[in-house]
């Protein structure tokens, strides 16, 4: 794995933790975030024990005072991963409450942003690696961003706003050296996913997703889509005609 120092949000449960420790080994020093200080000290204890070093901060993506703050003490990054996100919850939540659309947008894209940002400028000051970089940001996006899905609208188009925006501000980042990456999960089993009450295609271990994200990050992409198969669905489904789309209940009315 060419990167040695490496932040991540939402360290304290599903994907964010299954990443924590999957990267957890000699030589890997990890900045580990997250709100809830009892989970994320369990992460941080078990990352110790494969003989990682961690530091653990409670932090607020939303806040984007501090999480500059958090970034800027973890000093010389060569990866920082922004994977705390939420969703409406397992009955979708009140779809079309200001307060729900305002909660995903806020944690979702603005706290990636108050993350990623100021890590690609303190990377582009940083020399540059043997890999060719001065080092990666991560964006956690999902293949809910390549559709518009009625059961979960404001998720879905803030996966597709991290989508549009990675992708084009890749290339422009790739000139000051740095690298930026989309990953495009499709479900994992996490504590996001454990109570929704419909058949999930695909569903896979956070471990397993860990794993094909460190693989496709280990290999310098830009875009890592999974299942693969998953991805080509929804994209071939976000061309139907959308009257389609009006058949597809509301994510609460799913028995
Ligand atoms: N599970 C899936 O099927 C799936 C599929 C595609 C993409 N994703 C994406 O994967 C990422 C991780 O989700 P998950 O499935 O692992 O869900 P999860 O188990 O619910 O974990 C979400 C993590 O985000 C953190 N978080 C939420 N709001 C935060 C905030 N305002 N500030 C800081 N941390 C915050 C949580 O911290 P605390 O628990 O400490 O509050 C938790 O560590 C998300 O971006 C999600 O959208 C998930």
């Amino acid at each position: 794995m060419p990167y040695q120092n490496i932040a991540i949000t939402g360290a304290s449960s599903g994907l964010g933790r299954a990443l924590a420790l999957n990267l957890a080994r000699p030589g890997i020093k990890l900045h580990l975030a997250g709100r809830d200080a009892t989970r994320l000290g369990e992460v941080a204890k078990t990352a110790r024990a494969l003989d990682a070093v961690v530091t653990e901060t409670l932090l607020d993506v939303t806040d984007a005072a501090a999480t500059e703050a958090w970034v800027k003490g973890c000093g010389q990054l060569d990866m920082i991963i922004a994977n705390a996100g939420i969703s409406g919850g397992p009955g979708g939540g009140n779809l079309e409450a200001a307060t729900q659309i305002n909660a995903i947008f806020n944690t979702n894209v603005t706290g990636a942003f108050n993350t990623v940002l100021p890590a690609m400028a303190l990377m582009a000051a940083q020399p540059m690696a043997a890999n060719g970089w001065r080092g990666r940001a991560v964006v956690i996006g999902s293949i809910a961003g390549l559709i518009a899905l009625p059961t979960s609208p404001a998720y879905s188009a803030s996966k597709a706003a991290l989508d549009f925006w990675v992708t084009a501000t890749a290339p422009n980042a790739a000139k000051d050296g740095v690298g930026l990456t989309l990953v495009r999960p499709g479900f994992i089993r996490t504590p996001m996913t454990a109570h929704n009450p419909y058949k999930m295609p695909g569903l896979m271990d956070a471990d397993d997703a860990a794993r094909i994200i460190l693989a496709g990050l280990k290999a310098g992409k830009t875009h890592i889509t999974f299942p693969w198969w998953f991805g080509a669905v929804a994209r071939g489904a976000q061309l139907l005609p959308k009257k389609v789309f009006a058949r597809v209940p509301r994510k609460g009315a799913v028995p």
